[in-house]
């Protein structure tokens, strides 16, 4: 379980083949993809491969037990696998301890607890928060819940003409009433790549810290947050090939630290008395209640998973597959892409005169999920001046075929609607 060495891959790769440049096949691995079926939504959520259902059942049904209070054996052994699994994702992501980890329920939770926790206790009135176009609801609106009780201002960094956040322009805006940078690392709409070190250095000239938002980065490129140099880190298991339910807040321990909890309850607390509370030391001052103990276990043996392919080979298919998308939509002259040509795994695209959704309907019927919608980027469609796009994103069970699976799917929308 904790610390395990990766799990099998399907007969076809094996640990390491991913590194060469042949395209991965790892359809296999994944229970839920019936033949024929060309699931193109995993920036909203990634299918599971059978080693994380199967370390899920385990979890459930062998092993099972809750952790940190329990006197009985199968709970100590329980609450070893746990923090082992805490050990796991800190090395996953380049933390210097496991203690700058702190399991939440996903990025979402990750970044209310800085804005309600950090913000809340640091942020005065005429401070500054950086954010960008681009960025997902949840990344904006917990800061500007902050803000309203703050008395903090927001101002939002513009995009480049191709769908980047533009830090020539974040860099002539930001001053030193900025308190705090929050970026998408990778876009959940366009796929573009943050120069993350390049925001940090901007964020920490100005004396504010960075939050990157790594929810489509984590699964798609091998991520360090010490070579990134940022101050806080979140992520979502479920985007990662895991379980629901489960994610990462990472945060410098200086900083976690001088944080105050965010919510109170057990397992968060040293001392407990009517007349005065004293609370743990990160990360338990953190993670009140019980954890998602299996949660966590599926999200160690998501990260074995992953980092048996080689996180460089899944950035080199995924960036295979987009090109091939780009390259075949936009040979159709009736389709507008989105983005940047090097968007991580992600595709946004119109087609015109037909609203997204028709496009993902018709799409349905030919075996083709995507997504339809805001993609939870209302300020990105405005700024994009749509309503809606289209969006295809990739995972390692995805290959040439669905590609084109989605392009003979986006030829019927056209004859559908003359
Ligand atoms: C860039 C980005 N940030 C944050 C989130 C929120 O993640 P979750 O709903 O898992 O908390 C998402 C999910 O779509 C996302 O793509």
């Amino acid at each position: 379980m904790a610390d395990a060495a990766a799990k099998p891959l399907s007969s076809k790769h094996q640990a390491g083949e991913g590194r060469s440049s042949r395209p991965l096949d790892l359809v296999a691995d994944f229970p839920a993809i019936p033949d024929g079926w060309a699931y193109l939504d995993t920036a909203a959520t990634a299918q599971k491969p059978r080693a994380v259902i199967d370390a899920i059942a385990r979890g459930y049904s062998e092993t099972y037990a809750t952790v940190h209070r329990g006197v009985y054996q199968r709970s100590a052994e329980m609450t070893l696998a746990f923090e082992a699994a805490r050990r796991r994702t800190a090395r996953f992501i380049g933390a210097r301890a496991a203690e700058e980890v702190i399991f939440v329920r996903g990025a979402t939770e990750g970044i209310n607890l800085v804005a309600k926790s950090w913000g809340a206790t640091f942020l005065r009135p005429g401070d500054r928060i950086m954010l960008s176009t681009l960025e997902h609801h949840s990344n904006i609106v917990p800061w500007q819940m902050v803000a309203a009780e703050t008395g903090a201002e927001i101002d939002v960094a513009p995009l480049t003409r191709d769908g980047r956040i533009d830090l020539d322009a974040m860099a002539s805006t930001l001053t030193e009433r900025h308190r705090i940078v929050a970026l998408a690392h990778v876009s959940n709409v366009l796929g573009s790549v943050l120069d993350a070190k390049r925001a940090a250095a901007l964020a920490h000239g100005a004396g504010a810290l960075l939050l990157l938002d790594g929810c489509q980065a984590v699964p798609r490129m091998p991520v360090d947050v010490a070579a990134l140099d940022c101050d806080f880190y979140v992520f979502s298991g479920h985007k990662l090939y895991g379980p629901t339910g489960i994610g990462v807040l990472w945060g410098r321990s200086a900083l976690l630290e001088a944080m105050p909890p965010w919510q109170g309850g057990g397992a968060m607390i040293d001392k407990v008395s009517f007349e005065r509370t004293t609370y743990a030391p990160p990360p338990a001052r953190f993670e009140p209640g019980t954890p998602h103990v299996v949660g966590v276990l599926g999200l160690e043996a998501a990260i074995d998973y992953v980092e048996a392919i080689g996180l460089d080979a899944v950035a080199a298919h995924e960036a295979a597959l987009v090109g091939e998308a780009r390259r075949a939509l936009s040979a159709l002259n009736s389709v507008r892409l989105f983005g940047p040509e090097d968007g991580a795994g992600i595709v946004s695209f119109a087609v015109e005169g037909v609203h997204a959704h028709d496009v993902g309907t018709i799409l349905d019927e030919s075996r083709v999920a995507i997504r339809a919608g805001h993609h939870c980027a209302q300020p990105l469609m405005a700024a994009l001046g749509v309503e809606a796009t289209a969006r295809a994103s990739f995972g390692v069970y995805n290959g040439p075929r669905d590609v084109e699976s989605l392009v003979r799917g986006i030829e019927r929308v056209r004859r559908i609607f003359g």
